[in-house]
């Protein structure tokens, strides 16, 4: 998969390069591309933004730069992210769709975010998703699109270092995932589940299972439907 993101903190994205997607980069499995939107500025103050049509607080980022610039990064075949709290949400099912693109261009927005027509521009010739990671305000794009890149491209088949691991995650079954447990089995007078302990698979797997609903049910009752079960289909594993 190729990434390639569009910022004017581009220092911002310095983390997509740690850990396992930096590992993912050096396997050639991801390719990753972080650009300064001001290089497609041509006045001396560089300037990417300008006052709101219509009034109110705040500053809209122009689309006489940001159109050049995704002319340039963003080719018909991509699908453009644009992170904003305006968005539809990201959800474990976006994540699961997107890890099949080859090729995803974020355009993160500062201030009150990039001129409307930037995006209907580019919806005239590809994909354009806009995205929110929750309902909170940030500052900037950036911070949701390293978010919502992680949990894409640990979906990609060998970035994680076991597949089963995202399969067994908190969503990929509609529930939250229970709580796990290592090594000591007593520690400061708490003590691991003894279902656990005991070898029987099945035993395992039903505990854990009752352990989701349970979590979901406390924490997340938006997920479980009228009959109390996952209310979101699992995903097929990919082929
Ligand atoms: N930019 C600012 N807030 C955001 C959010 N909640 N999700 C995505 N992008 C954002």
């Amino acid at each position: 998969m190729r990434i390639d993101v569009v910022s004017i903190f581009p220092e911002y994205l310095d983390p997509l390069r740690m850990a396992l997607l930096g590992r993912a980069i050096d396997r050639g499995i991801l390719a990753v591309d972080v650009h300064d939107l001001r290089d497609w500025t041509h006045d001396v103050h560089r300037a990417v933004d300008d006052s709101p049509y219509g009034g109110g607080p705040g500053m809209v980022m122009k689309p006489q730069v940001w159109g050049p610039c995704l002319d340039d990064v963003c080719p018909d075949d991509a699908v453009l992210v644009v992170p904003t709290p305006a968005g539809e949400p990201f959800t474990q099912r976006v994540a699961e769709e997107l890890r099949n693109e080859s090729h995803l261009v974020f355009a993160c927005g500062r201030y009150e975010g990039i001129d409307q027509r930037v995006v209907d521009d580019v919806a005239r010739r590809g994909r354009v998703r806009e995205l929110s990671i929750g309902d909170y305000v940030l500052i900037g794009g950036e911070v949701a699109a390293i978010a919502m890149i992680e949990s894409v491209v640990r979906l990609i088949d060998g970035v994680l270092g076991n597949a089963a691991s995202h399969q067994q995650d908190s969503f990929s079954d509609g529930l939250l995932e229970g709580p796990s447990y290592t090594r000591p089995e007593h520690w400061r007078g708490l003590s691991v589940p003894p279902v656990l302990l005991g070898g029987d698979h099945a035993a395992i797997t039903r505990w854990r299972h009752e352990q989701s609903l349970a979590r979901t049910r406390a924490r997340r009752p938006d997920l479980l439907d009228e009959t109390g079960t996952a209310a979101r289909r699992p995903t097929p594993p990919s082929s």
